[in-house]
Protein backbone atom coordinates (compact mmCIF):
# COMPACT_ATOMS: atom_id res chain seq x y z
CA UNK A 1 0.00 0.00 0.00
CA UNK A 2 1.50 3.51 -1.13
CA UNK A 3 2.27 5.54 1.98
CA UNK A 4 2.40 9.40 1.92
CA UNK A 5 6.36 10.53 2.47
CA UNK A 6 6.82 13.02 4.50
CA UNK A 7 10.26 13.75 6.60
CA UNK A 8 10.10 16.30 9.77
CA UNK A 9 13.35 15.93 11.47
CA UNK A 10 13.93 17.17 14.63
CA UNK A 11 17.25 18.25 15.27
CA UNK A 12 19.19 18.75 19.10
CA UNK A 13 22.42 19.82 20.30
CA UNK A 14 25.39 17.12 19.47
CA UNK A 15 26.23 15.35 22.13
CA UNK A 16 30.19 14.04 22.89
CA UNK A 17 30.90 10.85 20.68
CA UNK A 18 31.99 8.17 23.61
CA UNK A 19 35.62 6.79 23.61
CA UNK A 20 34.72 3.43 22.81
CA UNK A 21 32.77 4.48 19.78
CA UNK A 22 35.48 7.05 18.39
CA UNK A 23 38.48 4.58 19.22
CA UNK A 24 36.64 0.93 17.79
CA UNK A 25 34.04 1.87 15.34
CA UNK A 26 35.08 5.63 14.54
CA UNK A 27 36.36 4.27 11.20
CA UNK A 28 32.98 3.09 9.85
CA UNK A 29 30.80 5.37 11.50
CA UNK A 30 32.75 8.58 11.43
CA UNK A 31 33.18 7.85 7.51
CA UNK A 32 30.50 9.02 5.82
CA UNK A 33 31.70 6.95 2.37
CA UNK A 34 31.75 3.84 4.23
CA UNK A 35 28.88 4.33 6.35
CA UNK A 36 26.98 4.41 3.07
CA UNK A 37 28.29 1.87 1.66
CA UNK A 38 27.42 -0.16 4.37
CA UNK A 39 24.09 0.61 4.16
CA UNK A 40 23.26 -1.62 1.38
CA UNK A 41 20.72 -4.31 2.16
CA UNK A 42 22.43 -6.53 0.06
CA UNK A 43 26.31 -5.69 2.44
CA UNK A 44 24.03 -5.76 5.89
CA UNK A 45 22.59 -9.14 4.65
CA UNK A 46 25.97 -10.90 4.28
CA UNK A 47 27.16 -9.36 7.26
CA UNK A 48 24.65 -11.28 9.62
CA UNK A 49 25.26 -14.03 7.39
CA UNK A 50 21.98 -13.46 5.84
CA UNK A 51 19.66 -13.57 8.72
CA UNK A 52 18.95 -9.51 8.52
CA UNK A 53 15.59 -9.91 6.79
CA UNK A 54 14.23 -12.71 9.90
CA UNK A 55 15.75 -10.29 12.20
CA UNK A 56 13.95 -7.84 10.93
CA UNK A 57 11.03 -9.35 10.31
CA UNK A 58 10.61 -10.72 13.74
CA UNK A 59 11.29 -7.24 15.26
CA UNK A 60 8.22 -5.79 12.80
CA UNK A 61 6.11 -8.03 14.22
CA UNK A 62 6.42 -7.06 17.81
CA UNK A 63 5.59 -3.82 16.64
CA UNK A 64 1.66 -2.49 16.40
CA UNK A 65 0.61 0.95 14.28
CA UNK A 66 0.56 4.19 15.56
CA UNK A 67 3.26 3.28 18.48
CA UNK A 68 5.14 5.20 20.04
CA UNK A 69 9.03 4.11 19.37
CA UNK A 70 12.33 5.08 20.62
CA UNK A 71 15.46 3.35 19.01
CA UNK A 72 18.73 3.69 19.94
CA UNK A 73 21.47 3.95 18.04
CA UNK A 74 21.31 3.92 14.11
CA UNK A 75 21.53 1.31 11.80
CA UNK A 76 22.21 -0.04 8.27
CA UNK A 77 19.92 -1.61 5.52
CA UNK A 78 16.35 -1.32 5.64
CA UNK A 79 15.62 -1.92 9.67
CA UNK A 80 14.64 2.00 9.93
CA UNK A 81 12.30 2.42 7.18
CA UNK A 82 10.71 -1.41 8.07
CA UNK A 83 10.34 -0.06 11.56
CA UNK A 84 8.55 3.06 10.60
CA UNK A 85 6.26 1.41 7.90
CA UNK A 86 4.97 -0.39 10.51
CA UNK A 87 4.06 2.00 12.76
CA UNK A 88 2.23 4.51 10.24
CA UNK A 89 1.85 7.79 9.77
CA UNK A 90 0.10 8.66 12.64
CA UNK A 91 2.65 6.96 15.14
CA UNK A 92 5.59 7.91 16.68
CA UNK A 93 9.36 7.15 16.38
CA UNK A 94 12.51 8.43 17.65
CA UNK A 95 15.56 7.79 16.62
CA UNK A 96 18.40 8.61 19.22
CA UNK A 97 22.52 7.87 18.58
CA UNK A 98 25.98 10.09 19.60
CA UNK A 99 27.33 9.78 16.20
CA UNK A 100 26.33 13.53 14.47
CA UNK A 101 27.34 11.27 10.96
CA UNK A 102 24.93 8.51 11.73
CA UNK A 103 22.29 10.71 12.33
CA UNK A 104 22.93 13.07 9.53
CA UNK A 105 22.92 9.30 6.96
CA UNK A 106 20.10 8.26 8.56
CA UNK A 107 17.87 11.61 8.38
CA UNK A 108 19.00 11.45 4.19
CA UNK A 109 16.86 8.18 3.71
CA UNK A 110 13.35 7.89 2.19
CA UNK A 111 11.55 7.17 5.03
CA UNK A 112 7.81 6.70 4.87
CA UNK A 113 6.95 8.74 8.09
CA UNK A 114 7.84 11.31 11.03
CA UNK A 115 10.74 10.15 12.51
CA UNK A 116 12.37 12.39 15.34
CA UNK A 117 16.37 12.08 14.84
CA UNK A 118 18.15 12.65 18.32
CA UNK A 119 21.66 13.23 19.68
CA UNK A 120 21.55 11.34 23.00
CA UNK A 121 23.74 8.94 24.76
CA UNK A 122 21.65 5.77 25.55
CA UNK A 123 23.88 5.42 28.75
CA UNK A 124 22.14 8.29 29.97
CA UNK A 125 18.73 8.72 31.81
CA UNK A 126 15.56 10.44 29.84
CA UNK A 127 12.24 11.00 31.41
CA UNK A 128 10.09 10.32 28.08
CA UNK A 129 7.93 6.84 28.05
CA UNK A 130 7.39 5.23 24.87
CA UNK A 131 5.49 1.89 23.95
CA UNK A 132 8.24 0.34 22.66
CA UNK A 133 12.18 0.60 22.79
CA UNK A 134 13.94 -1.12 20.03
CA UNK A 135 17.89 -1.57 20.85
CA UNK A 136 18.74 -3.76 17.61
CA UNK A 137 22.62 -4.74 17.43
CA UNK A 138 23.66 -2.26 19.78
CA UNK A 139 24.70 -3.88 22.59
CA UNK A 140 27.81 -6.37 21.86
CA UNK A 141 29.18 -3.08 20.89
CA UNK A 142 28.70 -1.19 24.53
CA UNK A 143 31.68 -1.70 27.15
CA UNK A 144 30.09 -3.40 30.48
CA UNK A 145 29.43 -0.18 32.65
CA UNK A 146 27.55 1.34 29.30
CA UNK A 147 25.88 -1.85 28.46
CA UNK A 148 23.98 -2.05 32.21
CA UNK A 149 22.89 1.62 31.94
CA UNK A 150 21.80 1.32 28.53
CA UNK A 151 19.44 -1.53 29.26
CA UNK A 152 18.36 -0.12 32.07
CA UNK A 153 17.35 3.13 31.18
CA UNK A 154 15.53 1.22 27.81
CA UNK A 155 13.77 -0.99 30.53
CA UNK A 156 13.01 2.09 32.79
CA UNK A 157 10.79 4.17 29.76
CA UNK A 158 8.24 1.55 29.05
CA UNK A 159 5.05 1.77 31.44
CA UNK A 160 2.73 -1.23 31.68
CA UNK A 161 2.45 -3.19 29.03
CA UNK A 162 5.29 -1.58 27.23
CA UNK A 163 8.19 -3.68 25.68
CA UNK A 164 11.57 -3.19 25.05
CA UNK A 165 13.07 -5.47 22.16
CA UNK A 166 16.69 -6.26 22.06
CA UNK A 167 17.76 -8.03 18.70
CA UNK A 168 21.73 -9.02 18.95
CA UNK A 169 24.45 -11.68 19.09
CA UNK A 170 24.08 -14.23 21.29
CA UNK A 171 26.12 -17.48 22.52
CA UNK A 172 26.33 -19.81 19.49
CA UNK A 173 26.06 -23.77 19.94
CA UNK A 174 29.11 -25.81 20.12
CA UNK A 175 28.03 -27.51 16.93
CA UNK A 176 27.40 -24.07 14.98
CA UNK A 177 31.01 -23.70 12.95
CA UNK A 178 30.60 -20.25 12.51
CA UNK A 179 31.11 -20.09 16.32
CA UNK A 180 35.34 -20.64 15.77
CA UNK A 181 35.26 -18.39 12.91
CA UNK A 182 33.30 -15.66 14.57
CA UNK A 183 35.41 -15.88 17.76
CA UNK A 184 39.18 -14.44 16.55
CA UNK A 185 36.95 -11.60 14.35
CA UNK A 186 35.37 -10.57 17.65
CA UNK A 187 38.31 -10.64 19.45
CA UNK A 188 40.08 -8.43 16.90
CA UNK A 189 37.78 -6.08 16.00
CA UNK A 190 34.39 -6.40 18.61
CA UNK A 191 36.50 -6.73 21.64
CA UNK A 192 32.50 -6.27 24.10
CA UNK A 193 31.00 -8.72 21.57
CA UNK A 194 31.80 -11.66 23.38
CA UNK A 195 30.48 -10.96 26.69
CA UNK A 196 27.09 -11.31 24.81
CA UNK A 197 28.17 -15.25 24.71
CA UNK A 198 29.44 -15.26 28.39
CA UNK A 199 25.89 -13.18 30.27
CA UNK A 200 22.29 -13.12 29.58
CA UNK A 201 20.86 -9.60 28.99
CA UNK A 202 18.31 -10.02 31.66
CA UNK A 203 20.91 -10.22 33.90
CA UNK A 204 21.72 -6.68 33.43
CA UNK A 205 18.56 -5.51 34.64
CA UNK A 206 17.86 -4.05 38.01
CA UNK A 207 13.97 -5.28 38.44
CA UNK A 208 13.89 -7.84 36.33
CA UNK A 209 10.88 -9.59 37.91
CA UNK A 210 8.70 -6.71 36.33
CA UNK A 211 9.16 -7.78 33.23
CA UNK A 212 7.69 -10.88 31.04
CA UNK A 213 11.10 -11.93 29.54
CA UNK A 214 10.41 -14.34 25.72
CA UNK A 215 13.81 -14.78 23.74
CA UNK A 216 14.12 -16.51 20.23
CA UNK A 217 17.15 -17.58 19.03
CA UNK A 218 18.30 -17.81 15.06
CA UNK A 219 20.87 -19.55 13.05
CA UNK A 220 22.31 -21.81 15.49
CA UNK A 221 22.07 -19.47 18.51
CA UNK A 222 24.21 -16.89 17.12
CA UNK A 223 21.47 -14.46 16.91
CA UNK A 224 19.04 -13.72 19.15
CA UNK A 225 15.96 -11.24 19.60
CA UNK A 226 14.97 -10.91 23.49
CA UNK A 227 11.63 -9.44 24.20
CA UNK A 228 11.07 -7.96 27.66
CA UNK A 229 7.17 -6.55 28.38
CA UNK A 230 6.56 -4.61 31.83
CA UNK A 231 4.09 -6.29 33.77
CA UNK A 232 1.42 -4.44 35.79
CA UNK A 233 2.40 -4.32 39.41
CA UNK A 234 1.32 -6.68 41.76
CA UNK A 235 -0.73 -8.48 38.67
CA UNK A 236 -1.56 -12.19 39.80
CA UNK A 237 -2.61 -14.74 36.65
CA UNK A 238 -5.72 -15.69 37.48
CA UNK A 239 -6.29 -19.46 38.68
CA UNK A 240 -7.53 -22.43 36.77
CA UNK A 241 -9.89 -23.37 39.52
CA UNK A 242 -11.63 -18.96 40.05
CA UNK A 243 -12.50 -19.09 36.21
CA UNK A 244 -15.74 -18.59 35.97
CA UNK A 245 -16.72 -21.47 33.89
C1 LIG B 1 22.89 0.35 16.75
S1 LIG B 1 24.46 -0.09 16.28
C2 LIG B 1 24.13 -0.68 14.66
C3 LIG B 1 25.26 -1.12 13.86
C4 LIG B 1 25.04 -2.50 13.30
N1 LIG B 1 26.20 -2.98 12.72
C5 LIG B 1 23.81 -2.59 12.38
O1 LIG B 1 23.54 -1.74 11.55
O2 LIG B 1 23.08 -3.55 12.52
C6 LIG B 1 25.49 1.24 16.00
C7 LIG B 1 25.01 2.68 16.27
O3 LIG B 1 24.82 2.87 17.65
C8 LIG B 1 25.40 4.13 18.01
N2 LIG B 1 25.74 4.12 19.43
C9 LIG B 1 26.79 3.53 20.04
N3 LIG B 1 26.77 3.76 21.37
C10 LIG B 1 25.65 4.49 21.62
C11 LIG B 1 25.06 5.02 22.79
N4 LIG B 1 25.63 4.87 23.99
N5 LIG B 1 23.92 5.74 22.67
C12 LIG B 1 23.33 5.92 21.46
N6 LIG B 1 23.84 5.43 20.31
C13 LIG B 1 24.98 4.72 20.38
C14 LIG B 1 26.60 4.27 17.07
O4 LIG B 1 26.99 5.62 16.93
C15 LIG B 1 26.06 3.67 15.79
O5 LIG B 1 25.46 4.61 14.96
Amino acid sequence: MPVTKYNIVKSSKAVKTPAYVKEIYGKIYENEKLSRFLDDERIVSLMTWGFQKRLVDDLVKEISTNSKVLQLGCTFGKQIEAVAEKIGAYGKYVIEDVCPQQLDRCRSKEIYQKISFRSHNAARSWTEKYDVVICYMLLHELPPTTKTKVINNALNSVEEGGKVIFVDYHNPSKWNLLRYLIKPFNRLYQPFAESMWKRDIETYAKDKECFLWRKKTYGGKMYQKLVAVRQIPNYEKPKAKDSFY
